[in-house]
């Protein structure tokens, strides 16, 4: 039941702090290891991952592409995503030691679930990361490993997103433990940026609801919005332009912020809304700067900024138009707070215009059509 929210999304983007800590429970011993038997594969069979494809679809592929990031950096892999639906129609160079990553909040997803099998006939294993329990996709994979989000009930995703990286991310660290990829510690100090996630989007939820609510209302009427990030801000923007799209009806485009020049600048204008997902750790990433002199661009050509950025920032606070504010937290970390506004802006401008938020027009929860 919806308790006393106006709706179950609503309901569901307060549960994103939850859904962390949830899919975080029970999963590191008392040395602070990770502790995944419940997966069982054996560690054997881990050792030798060489490779790890991802599929899924819509937000859960966002949440790959996240995870794509942090587990290349952490295992010294390689980590591909696919949507599922392209996945199963080519074909794709699977041997015993890749692990295919099926990701899925509903479990019965018809493209996700009939690419897992085109995996799993060639001899690849796959394991799950799935919100629910004794689904489809979680009964025909070779493991799985559950998200604790709860469940989800509005037709947009939101707290399963930041469940699905959570389980993502404890995945690579496992990797990385048992392949001898990382230092213990490094480890351990992962996990810690990790487990001080659910405070920082709780601060996110309390601190910024009024911003967004209020940039909703100037932008109600706008027809189009981009939305640009980098690395795992890149996917970001994806997801908060599908959010937008998916239950305001408003089009929306989102891509990697390197790609402006070679063509989507053409489309600012004079008040085009421009969302950037700015990286934290300004004066150490390099990309900061690279997406600050994106907003430079499209900003002297008109545009109206808004940016999810780190606190104080003092570059977003000379060019930004509207800015969401995020804690400081490691760059990996960042897409579990940064998509959290977007999740409210979507939900604040499809309230304003009228509609219907958990049902949107034409789209259903779990889509069990091919
Ligand atoms: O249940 P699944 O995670 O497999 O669903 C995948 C997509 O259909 C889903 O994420 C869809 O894109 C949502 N409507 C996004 O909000």
């Amino acid at each position: 039941e919806k308790g006393g929210w106006d709706s179950f999304m609503d309901k569901e983007i307060h549960e994103d702090p939850a859904a962390v800590q949830r899919t975080l429970l029970g999963r590191l011993n008392k040395d602070g290891d990770l502790n995944l038997d419940e997966v069982h594969i054996d560690e054997h069979d881990f050792k030798a991952v060489d490779k790890i494809i991802v599929i899924a679809c819509g937000t859960a592929s966002y949440a790959g592409m996240v995870a794509k990031y942090a587990i290349e950096h952490w295992v010294r892999i390689p980590v591909e995503v696919e949507l599922a639906h392209e996945f199963r129609y080519r074909d794709p160079i699977l041997t015993p030691r890749t692990l295919v990553v099926a990701i899925s909040q509903s479990g019965e997803t018809m493209d996700t679930l009939m690419a897992l099998r085109h995996a799993r006939e060639q001899g690849s294993k796959v394991l799950a990361i799935c919100n629910t329990q004794g689904a489809s996709i979680p009964r025909e994979s070779d493991a799985v490993l559950y998200t604790h989000a709860g469940p989800e009930v509005a037709v947009a995703s939101t707290k399963a997103f930041v469940a699905q990286i959570t389980a993502a991310y404890l995945l690579g660290l496992y990797l990385a433990q048992v392949k001898g990829a990382m230092f213990r510690d490094e480890i351990h100090q992962v996990l810690d940026s990790l487990k001080q996630m659910p405070a920082k989007i709780q601060w996110v939820i309390d601190t910024q609801t009024a911003t967004i609510a209020e940039a909703a209302k100037r932008m109600v009427d706008a027809k189009s919005f981009l939305f640009l990030g980098r690395h795992v801000g890149y996917p970001v923007a994806l997801e908060g332009a599908l959010k937008l799209k998916e239950i305001a009806y408003t089009f929306t485009e989102g891509f990697a912020a390197g790609e402006l020049k070679h063509g989507p600048i053409a489309l600012v204008d004079e008040g085009e809304p421009v969302v950037f997902i700015v990286p934290p750790e300004r004066g150490r990433n390099v990309l900061h700067a690279k997406v600050i002199s994106g907003i430079e661009e499209v900003k002297a050509r008109g545009a109206f900024i808004i940016a999810v950025a780190e606190e104080g920032d003092p570059d977003v606070e000379r060019y930004a138009d509207v800015v969401f504010w995020r804690p400081k937290a490691p760059t990996l970390m960042s897409p579990l707070v940064d998509v959290v506004p977007l999740q409210l802006f979507a939900m604040d401008m499809a309230n304003l215009k009228g509609y219907d938020v958990d049902k949107p027009r034409n789209l259903a929860k779990s889509v069990t059509v091919e």
